[in-house]
């Protein structure tokens, strides 16, 4: 809904297009707005978590053509919000000069996992065993064959013993798109669905995950680039329920995850941030999947770090000096919040008494409506003591109706 007045800005008019109006959005503009940063946001919804906080919204689909141009005509730099684009439309929008950050390269190694395991590969940084099926992401519509990918699914299950990992090349965020394949049943079941789905596929390994970190940089322009310290993730059902940092990371672990996410970094030639998950699986790191944005590991960086991965996001993409990612606390936990099972159990925003009572932590709504499972939110907690944070975070994320899944070992906290 473009509003018919230009708003009148007071100093230098830079303005941030953000394709896509999801939470990363909404905390980008949080972001942008005390820097005196205008934003202009292509939203999918009229209600979407960042077209309730923008300075201007435009509605239309991130694929949508002439939604783009009106939105680049708006603003000076557009960034992300998450993965769902063409890459062959923003392509063109970037021949004809629109300024993509992060650009269509390294879009094109993160919005496609099988892309993102070749390159990864063919750079020497390691990456789960994998294979492709077909012509992976480069066609989009590209049935796998049954026969193709039951044989690698067969291969795989060979040598490791089940299960495998079958994931969508394209379209698949927060465990949506990555199916761990127990036996052949079950294995024959998921090609018939991806077949008739026409979703391009690979297969990998099923690692023995000891540890999940993340890692996240920020690199301007110029190709500078800061890095926020490696923090522990917890995901449940291919979902990231909390981080924490360090975590119970080892030095020497995180020393290395470090490095290898700068040279990630380097070969994905990003601009703004970048998130590399990695796996760690007796002692080695292996490249799990990188995004070319903000990411959920890193939302402790709000009130964690000096400088948040949003700040610098907004920093970088406009070509301003990247600021200090030092942690401002011994420890930051961060759980994020989702919706209560039971419908009965409301909106979040209506039990925020219970978690504004718990001390120092930070409650982020994102303005979402509340659907069981959905994510509404998180909560950060700084302090001292690893257990003290975990546990206030958990407990103010509880009291906003989430459910605390047993196998985290936070149920009693
Ligand atoms: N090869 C694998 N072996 C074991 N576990 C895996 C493997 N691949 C993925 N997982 C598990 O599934 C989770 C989600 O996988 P992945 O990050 O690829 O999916 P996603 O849906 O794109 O996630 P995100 O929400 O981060 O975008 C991982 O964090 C990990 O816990
Ligand atoms: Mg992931």
């Amino acid at each position: 809904v473009p509003r018919d007045r230009e708003p009148e800005v007071a100093g230098p008019a830079r303005a941030l297009g953000i394709v896509g109006a999801g939470q990363l959005a909404r905390m980008m503009v949080e972001a942008a707005s005390r820097l005196g940063v205008r934003t202009v946001v292509l939203a999918a919804r009229a209600d979407d978590a960042a077209a309730l906080v923008a300075t201007e919204v435009l509605l239309g689909e991130a694929t949508d053509g002439d939604a783009l141009r009106a939105l680049a005509a708006r603003c000076d730099v557009v960034t992300f919000d998450h993965e769902q684009v063409d890459l062959d439309l923003l392509h063109e929008l970037e021949r004809d000069g629109v300024q993509l950050r992060p650009g269509v390269e390294t879009l094109r190694v993160a919005v496609d996992k099988a892309e993102m395991r070749k390159r990864l590969a063919t750079a020497g940084l390691p990456v789960p065993r994998y294979e492709v099926l077909g012509d992976g992401g480069d066609a989009p519509d590209a049935a796998p064959d049954p026969e193709e990918l039951a044989a690698a699914i067969d291969a795989f299950a060979a040598p490791d013993g089940w299960p495998v990992v079958v994931k969508a090349a394209r379209g698949g965020y927060d465990g949506k798109g990555v199916w761990p394949v127990g036996g052949e049943e079950a294995a024959r079941a998921l090609c018939e669905v991806a077949v008739r789905a026409r979703t391009p596929l690979l297969v990998e390994t099923h690692v023995d995950i000891d540890v999940e970190l993340a890692v996240v940089v920020a690199r301007g322009c110029d190709g500078a680039s800061v890095a926020w310290p490696p923090v522990e993730t917890a995901q449940v059902d291919g979902v990231c329920r909390e981080v924490r940092y360090p975590g119970d990371l080892e030095p020497d672990l995180a020393d290395r995850a470090a490095s290898l996410a700068r040279r990630v970094a380097e070969v994905a030639g990003a601009t703004g941030v970048l998130a590399v998950e990695l796996f760690s699986s007796d002692g080695h790191l292996l490249v799990n999947e990188i995004a070319a944005r903000p990411h959920n590991s890193a939302h402790w960086t709000i009130e964690g770090a000096t400088t948040s991965q949003f700040e610098n996001h907004v920093r970088a993409v406009l070509g301003l000096p990247l600021g200090d990612p030092s942690p401002v606390a011994a420890h930051v936990a961060s759980v994020n919040v989702f919706g209560a099972p039971s419908k009965e159990a409301g909106d979040p925003c209506d039990r925020m008494s219970g978690a504004l009572a718990v001390r120092g932590a930070h409650v982020h709504l994102y303005g979402k409506a509340p659907r069981p499972g959905r994510k509404l939110g998180h909560v950060t907690v700084c302090g001292d003591d690893p257990t003290d944070v975990r546990e206030r975070a958990w407990a103010a994320a509880r009291a906003l109706g989430t459910p605390v899944p047993g196998s985290l070992d936070a149920g009693a906290t």
